[in-house]
C-alpha cells in the first residue's frame, strides 16, 4: 500500500498540482502541512526506519555511510514529528534478528552510531526545552556495556519529563517482548500478587515495554518493505500503516507530512 495522493477536497487537489508545477516543493510542503495540521494528528507514531543500506549501494558508498546518512535523518525527522505535535514516537532503530544475523563488523558500526546519537540526544537542547521523555525498550543485556550506558544516559536526562515521549527500539523484538510480560505476568500469579483470571488486555498492555503509554496510531516504514518485521507486535493491533517508496536517508519532511494525511484520511474503526 505505497502512499498515493489521497483525500482533500478536488480544490485541494487542483491548488496542489499547480503548486508543484509552478512553485516548486516548499510552497507544496506548506500547503500539505496546512492541511494536515487542520486535522487530527496522531498521538503516537512508530517508524520502522528501512533503506540505508540499498541507499548506499545504489550511490555506490559503504554501507555503515548509509547507516550514518539514517541516523543524521531520524535526528532531523524527530524534531519534525516534534513540532507536529505527535506526543510519542517510537524508533525501529535495530532488531533482535539484526544483531544475530548481519555480518559482526556491520553491527558494531550501528552499535557505535548509536551510542553517539544516544549521548547527542541526552544533551540535546531541543529534548529538554520539549521535555521529551527518551526510553529504550528491547532487551538492553544484549547491548555493549558502552552503548547501554549512553542510552541509559539518555534515559537518566530525561527521566523527569512527561511533555513528548520517544521510544528507541534497539536489540527490540515484539515477540520477545511478548515473552517478558507473560513471563512477568507468570511471576505474579505464582507469587500470589494476582491470579489467572486476573490476566487480561489491560494488565498485558501495562506489562509492555511502552506500559502508560497510547499505542501507535500510525506505523510508518520506508523503503516500500510491507512487513512489520516484529514491531511492536502487541500494541499494532489497530494502528494504520503507511508505506513510504522511500529509501530512509532519503525521508523528507513531505513524506512524513503525506504519510499522516494518509492517516487522516482513513477512517478507523478499532473492530467495530
Ligand atoms: C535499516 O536499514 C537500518 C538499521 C538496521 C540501522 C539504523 C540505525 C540507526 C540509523 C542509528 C539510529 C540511532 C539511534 C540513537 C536510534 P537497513 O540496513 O535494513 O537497509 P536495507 O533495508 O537497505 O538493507
Amino acid at each position: 500500500m505505497p502512499v498515493g495522493g489521497t483525500s482533500g477536497s478536488s480544490l485541494y487537489r487542483v491548488a496542489r498540482l499547480l503548486i508543484r508545477a509552478i512553485g516548486g516543493y516548499r510552497l507544496y510542503e506548506w500547503l500539505l502541512e496546512r492541511q494536515v495540521l487542520s486535522g487530527p494528528i496522531p498521538a503516537h507514531v512508530g517508524i520502522v526506519l528501512d533503506g540505508n543500506r540499498r541507499w548506499a549501494e545504489e550511490r555506490g558508498l559503504p554501507r555503515w555511510l548509509g547507516h550514518r546518512y539514517g541516523a543524521d535523518r531520524l535526528e532531523e525527522a524527530l524534531r519534525w514529528i516534534l513540532d507536529l505535535g505527535v506526543r510519542t514516537a517510537t524508533v525501529y532503530a535495530l532488531s533482535i534478528e539484526n544483531m544475530e544475523r548481519r555480518p559482526r563488523e556491520e553491527v558494531d558500526r550501528i552499535l557505535e552510531l548509536i551510542r553517539e546519537r544516544a549521548l547527542k540526544l541526552a544533551a540535546d537542547p531541543l529534548v529538554h526545552s520539549k521535555r521529551v521523555r527518551v526510553r529504550l525498550i528491547g532487551d538492553r543485556s544484549r547491548l555493549p556495556p558502552e552503548v547501554r550506558g549512553a542510552l541509559e544516559e539518555a534515559e537518566r536526562a530525561t527521566e523527569g519529563y512527561d511533555s513528548f515521549f520517544l521510544n528507541l527500539a534497539i536489540a527490540y523484538s515484539g515477540r520477545d517482548e511478548i515473552v517478558r510480560a507473560a513471563r512477568r505476568a507468570a511471576e505474579m500469579v505464582a507469587s500470589g500478587a494476582l491470579r489467572p483470571e486476573d490476566i487480561d488486555e489491560e494488565l498485558m498492555s501495562s506489562l509492555m515495554y511502552t506500559g502508560g503509554l497510547p499505542d501507535p496510531d500510525l506505523i510508518i516504514r520506508t523503503s516500500g518493505e510491507t512487513r512489520l518485521s516484529g514491531f511492536l507486535l502487541w500494541q499494532s493491533a489497530y494502528s494504520e500503516f503507511v508505506i513510504l517508496d522511500v529509501y530512509w536517508p532519503e525521508f523528507r519532511r513531505i513524506d512524513l507530512l503525506r504519510a499522516i494525511r494518509t492517516y487522516q484520511g482513513r477512517s478507523r474503526r478499532f473492530g467495530g
